[in-house]
């Protein structure tokens, strides 16, 4: 069975995505897309060398005729930010960038999954949806699946617990009015603020209703990173492809990826995360849990903020 994956963008992200699909064997052909035509030659050359101790995948630099019939199309070109800057202050100038590849790439894989990366992911995703002509179900923003992980990774720490026990996730926007429905976050089946007085360890559990200061932790991770590296992009790399190993296996994943809104909890037409079925269709549909009030609320609010930009940009 094919399982043809096309890497738009051959910078750090497009790169370490390819990168992580070979040596997780997601992929049985990787076909690495850049402007910088050298460049994907170089990388896809790179990756290739070490399919020998990785797993057997086609690793090769090509342009859009080369991504015909592609399984799924990844898109990470576009400029990253720098520190200080926040996503959103890349919105038009990705917007472009997304214009000009479009029609290209869709000419070539009109069926592939589209999994959109490029920064602000959410924006990208909405202008995708809206001038690529695809159906809704072949499109998917990577949203705040990495900020979900990083939600994961932090509580795991301070729960003194593997992050496979922790079910926590990261709604609304990827960025600054992201938010974390806590009545829905529970550690090893038990409420998040319970969970203490059930565990073995509950003395070395390090956990006073600290919502806020985790979700500051979170929102502002992707910054810390690339305040002291430059850049961020092996988190991200290995979040997408989890979104690739999801689509493959076709058993439906829940993830917290960007999709276009259609009324749920009050809100439409715009791109944001919350819970997602994921399967061999792309997006199966959305996954409505009950939330608070206050949880709607922020949802709302983050709504807003992307509509806001939206009105800004053109596309
Ligand atoms: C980050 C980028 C992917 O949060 O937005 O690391």
């Amino acid at each position: 069975m094919s399982k043809k994956i096309s890497v738009i963008g051959a910078g750090s992200v497009g790169a370490a995505i390819a990168n992580d699909l070979m040596i997780q064997g997601i992929a049985s052909e990787i076909v690495l897309i850049d402007v910088n035509e050298q460049k994907a030659f170089g990388e896809a050359l790179d990756i290739y060398q070490g399919a020998t101790f990785g797993s057997p995948t086609i690793v090769r630099a090509g342009d859009y005729a080369d991504a015909t019939d592609s399984d799924v199309v990844i898109i990470t070109s576009g400029l990253p930010r720098k520190a200080g800057q926040s996503r959103l202050d890349l919105a038009q100038a990705n917007v472009d960038v997304l214009k000009q590849i479009t029609p290209n790439i869709v000419a070539a894989a009109p069926n592939a999954i589209y999994i959109l990366v490029s920064n602000p992911v959410d924006i990208l995703t909405y202008v995708f949806t809206k001038i690529s002509g695809l159906p809704e179900n072949q499109i998917i923003g990577s949203g705040t699946i990495l900020d979900t992980s990083r939600l994961q990774a932090c509580l795991a720490q301070r729960f003194s617990i593997s992050p496979k026990n922790v079910h926590a996730h990261v709604y609304g926007e990827h960025g600054d009015s992201s938010f974390v429905p806590w009545s829905l976050v529970h550690i090893a089946n038990n409420h998040i603020d319970e969970y203490k007085s059930h565990a073995p360890h509950g003395d070395e559990i390090n956990w006073d209703h600290d919502y806020e200061e985790v979700e500051e932790f979170v929102r502002t991770s992707g910054s810390q990173v690339i305040k002291a590296k430059g850049a961020t992009f092996f988190a991200v790399a290995v979040s997408v492809c989890h979104i690739c190993k999801c689509i493959f296996n076709g058993a439906g994943a829940a993830l917290t990826v960007s999709t276009m809104m259609h009324g749920e909890y009050g809100v439409d037409d715009v791109c944001l995360s919350m819970l997602n079925m994921v399967d061999n269709t792309g997006v199966r549909g959305k996954i409505t849990n009950s939330l608070t009030p206050e949880e709607i609320r922020k949802l709302q609010l983050s709504a807003e903020k992307l509509k806001s930009i939206i009105a800004q940009i053109q596309y």
